[in-house]
């Protein structure tokens, strides 16, 4: 057509009119954001990791697992089945940065918490063949070996309080205790941590109650994973606007 010669013809209109074009596909998506008072839905239960669980998920992180697992389920009725019920915007809100990954060679971890024993996990982490012959995973045995560091859980609670986390004063300042209190069930500090964090499971996690270890960190955090929010009371219908 005639006017489509014009356009053609000058490519500097054709790229201030193309990008008018995509422009408006931009407003459409993003302007309904902006009058939405919360893009995560409100969920009872979520708090932030305790002091041993981000320890875990540092060496998850550190360790690469997320190049293998991811940590979202989708809501189809397959993924539904296998997994358990679909992850939640809320489940993800306290993780910086959020470990949904892109690729599964496993399965998705987001709701393993509470799947296998701590007996099965420290055994499968060291040597995944030995429970699934023909895995692929490798093992990490070292991180039982692995002195877990606890200096510096202060720090790593006040870097998340930058991007948004709710930790407390006094989460910051027994940050270290509470670690070390987590897998310890003898420990005097056990009550202050169970005040300040709820819902936790406070055991010895890999086996060894003589040594504080990676393993206790990573293995704390796996039996955590989706087991925060309890889906028998929450209802998806209250959340929808
Ligand atoms: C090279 C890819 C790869 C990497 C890296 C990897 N995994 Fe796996 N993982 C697998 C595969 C494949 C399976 C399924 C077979 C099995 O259970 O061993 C699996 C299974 C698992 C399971 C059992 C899940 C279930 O529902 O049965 C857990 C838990 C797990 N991995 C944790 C981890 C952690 C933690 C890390 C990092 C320290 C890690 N994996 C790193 C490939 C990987």
């Amino acid at each position: 057509m005639f006017s489509h010669k014009i356009i053609e013809t000058r490519s500097m209109l054709l790229l201030i009119l193309s990008l008018v074009v995509i422009s408006i596909g931009g407003i459409v998506e993003l302007v309904p954001l902006f009058f939405l008072q919360n893009t995560i839905e409100k969920v009872e239960g979520m708090r932030p990791y305790t002091p041993l669980e981000l320890a875990g998920r540092n060496i998850y992180i550190r360790e690469g697992c997320y190049s293998c697992h991811s940590q979202m389920i989708r809501p189809f009725r397959d993924e539904v089945a296998r997994y358990g019920p679909y992850s939640l915007a809320a489940e993800s809100m306290y993780d910086h940065p959020f470990q949904w990954g892109s690729k599964r060679t496993g399965p998705d971890l987001a709701r393993v918490g509470a799947r296998y024993s701590d007996e099965w996990q420290v055994k499968h982490l060291k040597d995944p063949r030995s429970l699934v012959p023909e895995s692929v995973m490798p093992g990490y045995p070292f991180l039982a070996n692995n002195t877990l560091r606890t200096d510096n859980a202060a720090a790593h609670l006040k870097t998340n309080v930058i991007v948004g986390v709710p930790y407390t004063d006094e989460m910051i300042k027994f940050a270290e205790a509470d670690m070390r209190a987590q897998a310890n069930p003898d420990s005097d500090d056990v009550e202050g941590l169970e005040k300040r964090y709820a819902k936790i499971s406070v055991r010895d996690f890999d086996g060894n109650p003589n040594k504080l270890t990676e393993m206790d960190a990573l293995v704390a955090y796996l039996q955590m994973l989706g087991t925060l929010v309890d889906f028998e009371k929450y209802e998806p219908e209250k959340n929808l606007r």
